[in-house]
C-alpha cells in the first residue's frame, strides 16, 4: 500500500493562474474546491497561437473580475482568505507578473501568506482535486502544451524526472498536426473529437523511441511522418480528414502508454497518475485506464476542465506548500523558465 498525501485540512486559499492565455481565480476551502473561474483568451487562435503582450493586457483587464467572481460562486468574502497562491513560473513573463503582483497586492493589504507556486508542479497535483487519490510514490504523465514528461513523485517537493520530450511536447504536436489538417488552434480538443469517427489502423504512422531503454519521448518525427503524408496525398484531407487525425492520435498514445506502463512496472509503482492538457484526451484516458488495471494498477487523473491550466490546480499545490510552511515573501520573482527537476 502506499502513502496517503496528507491534505489541507484547514483555510480558505486562493489560487491565481496567469501564465499563458488563461486568466483564472479558485477557491480552496481545506482540501475541498469551492469555485473555480477560467476564462480563455480566445483571439489568439486566429494568430495561431499565443501572442505574448497581447496575453498580458487581457490577464490586466480580466484578473480582478475573474477572482470577484470565483469568491462570489465560493460565497467567501476577500476578508476570509487564509492565504493567495500563484504561478510564478513556468510561463510568459509579462503574463506571470500579473498574476503574481495580483497576489502580492492581496497579501500585504489582507496580511496573508503568499506562495508562489511551479505550473507544472501544479498540474500533477491536479489529480488531487478529484475524490479518488492517488497514493505515494506515484508515477505521473506530464503531457501538456510545451511539456512531456514521466514524473515520480515521492512526496510533495520530492520529485524524479524519468523521461522528458526531446523535441516537441505532445500537446504542441497535436496543435501542428492539427493546424496541418486545417483545424485550427488549438487542435488537440477537435483532433480528439474528430478521431472518434476515424479509423486508428488507417495509416500506421512511427512510434519514435517507443522500444527504448530511455524514457525520454521524441513527437516530431510524428509530425514529420503526417506533414509528408499529406504532401504526397492532399486529397486524404477532405476524403478521410478523421481516419489521418485517428491514427496519428494512436501513434502519439501507443508511445505514450507503452511507455508509462513499462516505467511503472520497471519502478514498482501501482498508482498512474496522467495530468496537463493533453491528459484531457479521450484515447489516451481509455487506453491508460485499460492498460494500467491490466496489470493491477490505478489509473487516475481529473475532470477535463481541470486537465488544462486553471487555478484549482494552483490553489491545491498552494494549500500542500503552506501545510509545509512553504511561503514566500513580497519579494517573490516571477521566471519563464525553471525545469521541475530544480524542484527538491
Ligand atoms: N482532448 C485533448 N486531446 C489532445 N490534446 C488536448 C486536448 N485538450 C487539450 N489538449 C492540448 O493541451 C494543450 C494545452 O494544455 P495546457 O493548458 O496544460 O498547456 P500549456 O499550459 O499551454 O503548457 P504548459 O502547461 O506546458 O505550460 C494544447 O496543446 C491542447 O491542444
Ligand atoms: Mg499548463
Amino acid at each position: 500500500m502506499g502513502t496517503t498525501i496528507p491534505l489541507p485540512s484547514e483555510g480558505i486559499v486562493l489560487g491565481i493562474e496567469t501564465s499563458c492565455d488563461e486568466t483564472s481565480a479558485a477557491v480552496l476551502r481545506g482540501s475541498e474546491l469551492a469555485s473555480v473561474i477560467i476564462s480563455s483568451q480566445l483571439f489568439h487562435s486566429k494568430y495561431g497561437g499565443v501572442i505574448p503582450e497581447l496575453a498580458s493586457r487581457a490577464h490586466l483587464k480580466t484578473i480582478i473580475p475573474v477572482i470577484e467572481e470565483a469568491l462570489a460562486q465560493a460565497n467567501v468574502s476577500v476578508k476570509e482568505l487564509t492565504a493567495v497562491a500563484a504561478t510564478n513560473t513556468p510561463g510568459l513573463m509579462g503574463a506571470l507578473l500579473v498574476g503574481v503582483n495580483t497576489a502580492k497586492g492581496l497579501a500585504l493589504s489582507l496580511g496573508i501568506p503568499l506562495i508562489g507556486v511551479h505550473h507544472i508542479e501544479a498540474h500533477i497535483f491536479s489529480a488531487l482535486l478529484e475524490a479518488e487519490k492517488p497514493e505515494l510514490p506515484f508515477l505521473a504523465l506530464v503531457v501538456s502544451g510545451g511539456h512531456t514528461m514521466l514524473v515520480i513523485v515521492k512526496a510533495v517537493g520530492v520529485y524524479t524526472v524519468i523521461g522528458k520530450t526531446l523535441d516537441d511536447a505532445a500537446g504542441e504536436a497535436f496543435d501542428k498536426v492539427g493546424k496541418m489538417l486545417g483545424l485550427g488552434y488549438p487542435a488537440g480538443p477537435v483532433v480528439d473529437r474528430i478521431s472518434k469517427t476515424g479509423n486508428p489502423n488507417f495509416m500506421r504512422f512511427p512510434r519514435p523511441m517507443i522500444y527504448e531503454t530511455s524514457y525520454d519521448f521524441s513527437f516530431s518525427g510524428i509530425k514529420t511522418s503526417v506533414l509528408y503524408y499529406l504532401r504526397d496525398h492532399p486529397e486524404v484531407i477532405t476524403t478521410h480528414l478523421n481516419d489521418v487525425a485517428a491514427s496519428f492520435q494512436q501513434a502519439v498514445v501507443d508511445v505514450l502508454v507503452t511507455k508509462t506502463i513499462r516505467a511503472a512496472k520497471e519502478f514498482s509503482i501501482r498508482d498512474i497518475v496522467c495530468v496537463g492538457g493533453v491528459s484531457a484526451n479521450t484515447a489516451l484516458r481509455a487506453a491508460l485506464s485499460e492498460e494500467a488495471s491490466k496489470t493491477g494498477r490505478r489509473f487516475l487523473t481529473t475532470r477535463p476542465m481541470l486537465s488544462t491550466d486553471n487555478a484549482a490546480m494552483i490553489a491545491m499545490l498552494g494549500a500542500l506548500k503552506l501545510e509545509q510552511g512553504l511561503t514566500d515573501t513580497l519579494a517573490l520573482s516571477s521566471q519563464a523558465r525553471s525545469p521541475l527537476s530544480t524542484i527538491q
